[in-house]
């Protein structure tokens, strides 16, 4: 059987930097409280007419060039977004449009922000059962559009951005396995509830910004992140300590501190951006993982933990050997 291994990583973040003293002039918050809640000081923000797709472009051709791998020899085209440019063609079929390729599959993964591990998680089952050889995998988001820019609960904490790989299918395994859950219980405490199903004449009153009641929503990431940093050790036999490098989801650095203890891991071998990048949703993970695989922080070799929790509720990982 293949398995698939990272070839190829790329990031991409608009120009743009809304920094949190600007944000202090839009509503009622302070640096202070915004990096001592988060850790977040400044996220990137799209300009007008800048799209999920053009992110993702973007990320993806970085990626493609790492891996060296030319457009054309892509076999399947994942995008995890809950912001896509249309209701449809896919932000994915967009994309491998703007890539000139044509005739793989392409199509959109909704996680929310553990969208990136659903579509990792697909990819590398495509790899194993064949006819897979190259997958290009990216999380995009313009989460900029969703926000409610008065609601100093929610606008100060999401960024946008986008992170790829390009995976290759080879003999040894580079994803060591992948793990991915949802709980539709949890749907009200973080969602965007404007949606087609509300019909016609509700579409106009139904709010399209997104909600979240934060500090349930914490509570639950805590738990289930530690949660899934056992089944993933117990999958792979491995004990706390094994793992070289945890690659989080960014939403809240106290969320990752929490999660970097449960596997006895100093923050010194934890990718942390959420500084600068704020919550990117589905691009966070990637976006991390392209930083430290660039700045030479992660080698060919090490173990990696990725991780994600997002709406849904939806959360997931994958232990990869890079
Ligand atoms: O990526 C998807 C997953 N999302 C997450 O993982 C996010 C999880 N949640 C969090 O990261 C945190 O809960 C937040 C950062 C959203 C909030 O931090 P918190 O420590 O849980 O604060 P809180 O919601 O309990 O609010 C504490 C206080 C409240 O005031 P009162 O009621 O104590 O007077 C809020 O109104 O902080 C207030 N507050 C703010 N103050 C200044 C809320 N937002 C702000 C703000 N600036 N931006």
């Amino acid at each position: 059987m293949m398995r698939s291994r990272i070839a190829g990583t790329g990031g991409y973040l608009p120009d743009r930097v809304l920094t949190n003293a600007e944000l202090e002039e839009m509503v009622s918050t302070t640096d202070d409280w915004i990096r001592e809640r988060t850790g977040i000081r400044e996220r990137r923000i799209v300009a007008p007419g800048q799209t999920t797709c053009d992110l993702a472009t973007a990320a993806a051709q970085a990626a493609l060039e790492m891996a060296s791998v030319a457009a054309a020899d892509i076999d399947l085209i994942i995008v995890a977004t809950t912001t896509p440019d249309r209701v449809y063609p896919s932000t994915a079929c967009l994309l491998q449009e703007r890539l000139g390729v044509h005739g793989c599959p392409a199509f959109d993964v909704q996680a929310v922000c553990t969208g990136f591990m659903y579509a990792l998680a697909i990819a590398d089952r495509f790899i194993r059962t064949g006819g897979v050889r190259y997958a290009l995998v990216v999380g995009a988001e313009t989460y900029s559009r969703i926000l409610d820019w008065n609601d100093r609960t929610t606008c100060v904490l999401f960024g946008d951005g986008a992170g790829a790989v390009v995976l290759e299918a080879v003999t040894e395994p580079g994803i060591l396995s992948t793990h991915i859950h949802a709980d539709g219980r949890y749907k009200e405490l973080l969602t965007v509830p404007w949606g087609i199903g509300q019909g016609y004449d509700r579409l106009r009153e139904v709010s399209g910004f997104m909600t979240m009641q934060g500090a349930e929503v914490f509570r639950h990431a805590v738990r289930m992140l530690g949660a899934i940093v056992d089944e993933t050790l117990a999958a792979n036999g491995m004990q706390r300590g094994e793992v070289d490098w945890l690659v989080p989801h960014q939403a809240n650095i106290r969320i990752i501190e929490a999660t970097a203890k449960k596997l006895h891991l100093g923050l010194d071998r934890v990718v942390v951006t959420v500084a600068y990048h704020g919550n990117t949703s589905a691009a966070s993970v990637p976006l991390a993982l392209d930083v430290a695989v660039r700045d030479g922080r992660i080698q060919r070799g090490d173990v990696v933990l990725l991780e994600a929790f997002g709406g849904g509720f939806t959360w997931g990982s994958a232990l990869v050997r890079f």
